[in-house]
């Protein structure tokens, strides 16, 4: 077992592959949670799959299951995958190469015969990014009780149409129960998003947790008018009165340094006309930080400044908390097996805290979990430019091998 290894060049050619579906012109991908584009992406991993000798199953969140049978097929089975939706200006290996990794190892049990005593599953989660569909990681969060059913279906894109008429439309709204089923263990492997490794010059990133999110949602309404006759100090300008709030959400990530972060990502002006003051502005607030008690003040430093701004200015403003996703720390021996892939392999390594989130995170609530980092050019993500290199993934590819052979067990 110790000389067994992925085939790096498969791999790589699958990513490639898969980086047709919804290619944009800088180099990235463009592949939103249930748009046709996505149904592609996710007929061509079914399709690899089959042609792996899967079974495959898709529950009723659409997230869809390829097994690999075990000797003991009525074991837990041990459990990888990650999701192949991407942001709007994605890039090419966020998620998919999670997904694509666990098929390279299935596809490098079949190539060697060996038979698992437990099955092995990959997985790919529904709109792990949160960006049509919000929140992030929704469907694992139903696999893992974090939300039912009916919150995850009900969940709406801009034009209202929810991911549980999506899924139909695009035929992955299956008929598997969501989640209540016992696994083994969980692996995840993802690209780092962040620029450690490649700093610390590692090739395995052992990620020992990630930090936890609250993702808030602000409307912020004051009046309409016409551009030309209202003097400035009538107005009730809320577009001017959101940028304060950007502002503001930028000095509180600030304000706790080295690891908070705080973005204002969208916005929405209207009517959105050059002419007209404002009315009404809704935009979105992701907080992040490895201790909750931090979230906590950031949250409170939000609400404070929101308060007063409308008090002051006379706007009329709806704060939400849609959204909050607790720090995660990973099971002890999954990311033991993790760590000794690594040194079994010779790959330089360190233990690392997620920054993103990811849908282990769930998945931590109901197995044990542990994730595999592998470094991305300059720590750039959620950006066409995203790039890894086809040695990087193919390291990241075998300590997943090794993980999933310790805890799946040879028959
Ligand atoms: C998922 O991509 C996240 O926002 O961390
Ligand atoms: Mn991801
Ligand atoms: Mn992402």
């Amino acid at each position: 077992m110790r000389n067994m290894t992925v085939k790096g060049d498969r791999l790589w050619d699958s990513l490639m592959e898969m980086a047709k579906i919804g290619a944009t012109e800088k180099g990235g991908n463009c592949r939103l949670a249930l748009t046709d584009l996505d149904r592609e992406g996710r007929d061509l991993f079914a399709n690899w799959c089959r042609e792996a000798g899967c079974t495959l199953k898709v529950d009723k969140m659409g997230n869809i299951f390829a097994r690999r049978a075990g000797k003991n097929d009525s074991l837990p089975p041990v459990m990888t995958g990650s999701h192949l939706d991407t942001q709007p200006t994605g890039g090419k290996y966020d998620g998919v190469f999670g997904v694509l990794a666990g098929l390279e190892v299935l596809r490098t049990l079949n190539d060697v015969g060996m038979e698992t005593e437990h099955p092995v599953e990959v997985v790919v989660w529904t709109n792990e990014e949160g960006s049509r569909f919000a929140p992030a990681m929704v469907a694992s969060g139903v696999f893992a009780g974090a939300f039912d059913l009916d919150y995850g279906l009900s969940r709406a894109d801009v034009d209202g149409k929810t991911m549980g008429e999506e899924l139909k439309r695009i035929g992955y709204a299956g008929d598997e129960e969501v989640g209540g089923r016992e696994i083994k263990a969980f692996f995840e492997a993802h690209i780092e998003q962040g620029p450690i490794l490649e700093h610390e010059e590692k090739t395995i990133g052992v990620v020992l947790g990630a930090q936890g999110q609250r993702w808030f949602e602000i409307t912020v309404t004051g009046q309409e008018a016409h551009a030309g006759p209202t003097p400035m100090p009538t107005r009730k300008d809320a577009l001017v009165a959101a940028s304060k709030i950007v502002t503001e959400v930028n000095r509180i990530g600030l304000d706790h340094p080295p690891f908070a972060c705080a973005t204002v990502g969208m916005i929405q002006s209207h009517p959105n006309s050059r002419n007209t003051i404002p009315g009404e502005v809704f935009l979105t607030v992701d907080f992040r930080h490895p201790k909750d008690e931090t979230l906590s003040q950031m949250d409170a430093a939000l609400r404070a400044f929101c308060e007063k701004l409308a008090a002051d200015g006379g706007f009329e403003l709806k704060l939400e908390e849609i959204w909050y996703s607790p720090p995660v720390e990973f099971d002890k021996d999954c990311v033991s097996a993790v760590r000794s892939g690594a040194k079994a392999a010779g790959f330089s390594h360190m233990d690392i805290i997620s920054g993103a989130g990811h849908d282990a995170c769930y998945v931590s609530r109901v197995a044990p979990t542990g994730m595999i980092f592998v470094p991305c050019e300059n720590g750039i993500s959620h950006n066409e430019a995203e790039e890894a290199t086809p040695e990087d993934l193919a390291a990241g590819c075998n300590v997943l091998l090794h993980a999933i052979i310790e805890r799946a067990g040879i028959a």
